[in-house]
């Protein structure tokens, strides 16, 4: 029998409880031994529960317990959860974590810990909820170099974009839903302003290309200035608007990172990736493209991808199973300014073709968008690939025009 604990009884610490009880016997015969949560962290008390008596309000409960060998985190945030994760792994305990933002944080500090101590630190939730992404990545196309990483990331953007492009529904009723139904993050703003989406892809840039990639390393934007409009041109263009996490490696060894809402074409593989589904695609030299596609959020998903760590920790105690990345450095990802693609710019100005006659001057061939009943001083171009930074000095040149929105549209 192996004793666990598990610290955080929200959304997925109880799915993790409620999947761990229900199909304990088949997950029992998975690991090997039977599984027995010995103790819960939580602040608040849970009368109801069966497990009732298992709740504590102490972490020192867990990490002085020598009979807990697994611990389990989704308390969520850097505070506590890094200095509970660490003590933890210091105490010589295995941990299993859904929480991204400890992962993009600290991976590198708390793998290394695992690794000197023998020990397993493994958090396949913490990237595309019930999505098996960070195995396969790691394990299956190891054969692999691996060139690009891009997905859809966050299940809440991707439901209130959905219900945007979809129904026309406005964006604050959409959120309300997505956080009725359990998948926003506690501060909406991680979701909507691209942060959750942003750890997500430093977790994935950071095991796919062997360095430690920080969220403050990443330029990210979100969707909250998205409009109805911004969905329209984009679909007259032939595309829909996802929030889109990017990871690229470049022939100088750096790395491309950014999330940005991002256009992308109809006949993308991602452009079908819709509601609250999470959808990866993988680049790699032999196997080409690979889309991972699957329940990004919600309770039971996210617990499906902790349980498993779980059972892969109960079969692994006392031998290293694997995943780990080197510390990150300054200039590794590379000033996104520097990225080149098409943009679609949707400009305010009086004489339209002036302004379009001046881009191209500036950047090239561009074509424009027009959409029915459009008013007559709105142009909408969609650039030639050229550097972010060039955008910059041609839209900084303009005098007679007011950018409206700017959109990437993502070769995808
Ligand atoms: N808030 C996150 C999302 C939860 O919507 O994707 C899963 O990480």
């Amino acid at each position: 029998m192996v004793q666990i604990a598990v610290m955080g009884y929200g959304v997925v610490g109880s799915g993790v409880v409620e999947v761990l009880m229900k199909n304990a016997n088949s997950i029992s015969h998975k690991a090997g031994k039977r599984i027995e949560i010995r103790r819960i962290l939580d602040l608040r008390s849970f009368p109801e529960s069966p497990l009732a008596d298992r709740f504590t309000d102490n972490f020192e409960d867990i990490v002085n317990d020598p009979e807990i060998q697994i611990v389990v985190e989704t308390i969520g945030g850097l505070k506590p959860a890094y200095d509970f994760v660490k003590r933890c792994l210091l105490a010589g305990k295995s941990v299993v974590t859904s929480n991204k933002e400890l992962v993009a944080a600290k991976g590198d500090e708390l793998l290394a810990i695992a690794r000197e101590r023998n020990l397993n630190f493994l958090f396949e939730a913490s990237v595309g909820g019930g999505i098996p992404i960070l195995r396969p990545l790691d394990q299956c196309l190891a054969a692999n170099e691996v060139y690009e990483i891009a997905g859809i990331l966050n299940g809440t953007t991707n439901f209130v974009l959905t219900k945007m492009i979809r129904e026309g529904l406005p964006f604050d009723r959409a959120l309300e839903l997505a956080q009725r139904l359990g998948y926003a993050e506690r501060n909406p703003s991680d979701d909507i302003d691209g942060h959750d989406a942003c750890r997500k892809i430093c977790i994935l840039a950071s095991l796919a290309f062997g360095k430690h990639v920080y969220p403050e390393q990443v330029h990210t934007e979100g969707i909250g200035l998205l409009t109805l409009d911004d969905v329209k041109y984009a679909s007259e263009w032939g595309g829909v608007i996802k929030l889109i996490g990017r990871a690229r490696k470049r022939e100088d060894g750096r790395l491309e990172c950014i999330v940005a809402p991002m256009i992308l074409s109809r006949e993308s593989q991602l452009a079908e990736v819709n509601d609250v589904f999470n959808g990866i695609l993988v680049r790699g030299d032999a196997i080409g493209d690979v889309v991972f596609y699957g329940q990004g959020a919600g309770k039971l998903p996210t617990a499906s991808a902790v349980v498993a760590d779980i059972i892969d920790e109960v079969k692994h105690i006392g031998a290293r199973k694997f995943l780990s990345w080197e510390p990150g450095e300054n200039g590794y990802v590379a000033d996104y300014r520097g990225y080149s693609g098409s943009v679609m710019l949707r400009l305010k100005c009086k004489d339209v073709q002036a302004v379009h006659r001046s881009i191209e001057n500036m950047l090239g061939a561009c074509s424009r968008v027009c959409v029915a009943q459009a008013p007559p001083d709105e142009l909408a171009l969609v650039t030639p690939a050229v550097e972010e930074r060039l955008i910059d000095e041609a839209l900084a040149s303009l005098s007679d025009a007011a950018l409206v929105s700017r959109l990437r549209i993502a070769n995808l």
